[in-house]
This record gives C-alpha cells, sequence and structure tokens, in this order.
C-alpha cells in the first residue's frame, strides 16, 4: 500500500492544501456560539422539507433517484431562473446557469477554469474563509483591497492593477462580495458598484460576484447586483440555498455568460449535483415555501442583529468599533490594538464561548485584534450572555496591558 506519510506521492495542490483533521460540526451546538455562518438551527425547515421530499419522490421518483445533468435538473433550473429574476432582476438563459454543490463548488470550479499557480488573484481581505482556502490551495498570487463601510475600496483596486501592468502581469479575477460582505457585513454602495465595473472594463478582469447572502436584507433597498450592471459578460454571479433553506442541501448556483458555463461543465464531473436534493429543493420553491421561509428568516435575523447590536452597545469597552449590517449573518469587530486574538479566542472558548478569530479572513498576519461575529446561530439569551463573557475577557486583556 503506498503510504502517504511519504510526501513524494502527493500532488502539489495536496502539499499545498496540508492535511485536516476531522470536523465535526456539531461541536458548536454545545457552546454559545458566534464562529461559524451557519443557520439558525431553530429555523431550519424540517417539516416543510419532509412534505416536499414526499412530493418530489411521489411525482418524479425514478428521475430524482437517477444520475442527473452535470449542469444541473432542468426543473431546478427552471425555478431558479424564475426566482433570479424576480427577486435579483437577474435576466438569465438555461445555458446561463449552472448548478452546484454549494456556492463553495462554483468558486472552486472557477479557479480551475483560471488560475494556475503563480497566477494573481485580486480579493476583498478580509475575506470569506472558503475563498481564502480555496484560492491559497490554487498557489494563487493574492493581492488585496480593503473593505470598507462603501464595500470594495476601488481606489486600492485601481493601484494593483496599474501596478501589475507596469510589472507586464494581469489579474486572473476579482473576488467580491457586494452584499452583507462575509466576514464585515458591509454592503458596496452603488457607486462603487459602477467604478469597480469601469476599471474591470478598463483592465478586461474577470469578476467573481459571490452573493450568499441577498435574500437576507432586513433594512436598505436592494441594490443591482454587478451582473446587471455589467454588459461584457465579465461577471460571473454566485448563490446559495444554504441560508434560505438549508445548508445541508449542498445546493448552490452560478450566472454566467454562456461561453464561461459551456468550458465548466467538462470540469464538473459528478453525476449531477445531488439529483434527489435538486427535487426537493424544487418542489420547496415550486410550492411557494421559499418564499415564505425566507420572509421568516429575514424578520429573525433581523432581531438577532439587533439584539448583538445592543449588547454591542452595552457591554463593549472604549476604544471598540463594529459594523452595523443591513443583512445577513456578521458584525466585524475591531478592539483596541492590545486585545490579541490568540489569547481571547483560548479564554472565550474556556467559558464556553465561539469565536472567529479574524486571522482566519485574511490571506496575510492582520486581523489580530479583529473577529467577526456570526449573530445567525446563537439564541437571543445566549447573545446577551455571550457578548458578556467576550467584553469581559477583553477587558481582562485591556486591564493586564494598562497595570
Ligand atoms: C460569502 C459566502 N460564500 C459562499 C458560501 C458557501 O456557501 P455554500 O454553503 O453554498 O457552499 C458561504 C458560506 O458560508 C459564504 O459565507
Amino acid at each position: 500500500m503506498v503510504s502517504l506519510r511519504n510526501e513524494s506521492h502527493l500532488s502539489d495542490l495536496a502539499r499545498r492544501a496540508g492535511k485536516a483533521t476531522l470536523g465535526n460540526p456539531r461541536q458548536s451546538a454545545e457552546m454559545i456560539s458566534f464562529y461559524a455562518g451557519f443557520p439558525d438551527p431553530g429555523s431550519l425547515p424540517i417539516a416543510d422539507v419532509i412534505d416536499s421530499t414526499r412530493v418530489a419522490l411521489e411525482a418524479d421518483g425514478e428521475w430524482a433517484l437517477q444520475y442527473g445533468a452535470s449542469a444541473g435538473d432542468e426543473r431546478i433550473i427552471e425555478e431558479l431562473l424564475k426566482k433570479l429574476a424576480r427577486d435579483q432582476k437577474i435576466d438569465a438563459a438555461p445555458e446561463n446557469i449552472l448548478v452546484t454543490n454549494g456556492a463553495s463548488q462554483a468558486l472552486s470550479l472557477i479557479v480551475d477554469l483560471l488560475v494556475e499557480p503563480g497566477d494573481t488573484i485580486i480579493s476583498e481581505a478580509p475575506t470569506w474563509m472558503g475563498a481564502v482556502a480555496n484560492f491559497n490551495q490554487a498557489g494563487a498570487d493574492v493581492r488585496t483591497v480593503s473593505v470598507d463601510d462603501d464595500g470594495t475600496n476601488t481606489s486600492e483596486l485601481r493601484a494593483i492593477l496599474e501596478e501589475l501592468r507596469s510589472e507586464g502581469r494581469r489579474a486572473k479575477l476579482l473576488y467580491v462580495i457586494p452584499n452583507f460582505q462575509n466576514p464585515m457585513g458591509v454592503t458596496m454602495s452603488l457607486e462603487r458598484r459602477h467604478e469597480l465595473l469601469a476599471i474591470a472594463d478598463e483592465f478586461d478582469l474577470p469578476i467573481i460576484e459571490d452573493d450568499a447572502y441577498f435574500d437576507l436584507r432586513y433594512s436598505g433597498a436592494a441594490l443591482p447586483a454587478l451582473y446587471t450592471l455589467d454588459s461584457s459578460g465579465r461577471v460571473m454571479y454566485m448563490g446559495t440555498f444554504s441560508k434560505i433553506m438549508a445548508a445541508g442541501m449542498r445546493l448552490g448556483w452560478l450566472i454566467a455568460h454562456e461561453d464561461v458555463i459551456s468550458r465548466l461543465l467538462p470540469l464538473k464531473s459528478d453525476g449531477g449535483t445531488s439529483p434527489f436534493g435538486s427535487f426537493v429543493a424544487t418542489e420547496f420553491a415550486a410550492s411557494g415555501t421559499l418564499l415564505e421561509h425566507v420572509q421568516e428568516l429575514r424578520a429573525l435575523y433581523h432581531q438577532r442583529r439587533d439584539a448583538m447590536l445592543a449588547a454591542l452597545e452595552r457591554e463593549m469597552p472604549d476604544g471598540t468599533s463594529w459594523t452595523t449590517p443591513d443583512g445577513g449573518f456578521f458584525i466585524w469587530l475591531r478592539f483596541p490594538e492590545a486585545v490579541e486574538m490568540a489569547t481571547l479566542v483560548p479564554a472565550c472558548r474556556a467559558r464556553g464561548v465561539e469565536i472567529s478569530p479574524g486571522p482566519i479572513f485574511y490571506f496575510d498576519e492582520r486581523g489580530s485584534n479583529e473577529m467577526r461575529l456570526s449573530y445567525s446561530f446563537a439564541t437571543e439569551p445566549q447573545i446577551d450572555e455571550g457578548i458578556a463573557i467576550l467584553a469581559a475577557e477583553a477587558r481582562k486583556q485591556l486591564a493586564t496591558v494598562g497595570s
């Protein structure tokens, strides 16, 4: 048997990816967890999914339980195109869509399509840790732009592209999360969206628009997707059922120019993205349950956000700042510099509170006094208790430094 202890057997990709231990998402249920972007457990629509499953199997069980088309089953494609036209105002045809194993798969397929080791990807930082892992595994040269209350910093984007041009290089990709950015919770303004597209046109830059949280807006009006503002075909738009139905469905989608889809299809050799799950999700959407469920989720997460903002206001030491999201799951918090995540994370964990340290959202060493707070998973009483513990531990650190 080949022993993989000898690294010479491994591919470069596997070497870059390193080793992982088996994860156990159930652990979070035993803690007050502000860690993951998990949907609220109590909101998961178990009874409705049972109904949708029964209807889907009775109507077309033979095909629900068969291999499927790589691009996705035609009925889920039809439902998604309707949803996207109605909610996101995205006008797309069946040749523009790929149903994927979560938005995560859409991202890795695009990276497979465009990026060789050493190629440049431009990404927001901080950003979603799935993207951090993916771009690192690809061996990409990642250049980062910061994010402020209006979204991606477009002046920094231009500066990076000019620098690359002066080196005789170009970026293969720009990755952005315009709505309720993960981890910062901020939304890109309309002005920035236009600026970003103008820059992308000038430098012929492909864009991944990750819109995982689009439906979960609870204040302010929806802004047009980069995909709809662009007329060049350079935007690839990702979405997911994870936050609006169930993360366990592992169903997402990619909308892109048909040339992109036809190039991605041969890279997606998986016998179809869970035909069974797709049939269930189709029924869930076609029956109107999805729309109703999204309304309930908006109200729920709105309350959770308000509870967390109130707790932060009440508890946090002076010199701490945080964002106010209009939707999604996340608040980004910056402590005074003396507060170190390396100490705060274990101290909170010892008191039953799980937090996400800032550095995991960066491609370099930044973020040691920053963190993401997810308010989707913890209940309101847990939010009150957990934020009080977090603030107490931060104060302890500040007191040590001050003494
Ligand atoms: C910004 C962002 N993109 C993509 C994903 C992945 O979604 P999926 O569960 O569809 O793979 C997540 C999940 O946390 C996310 O936060």
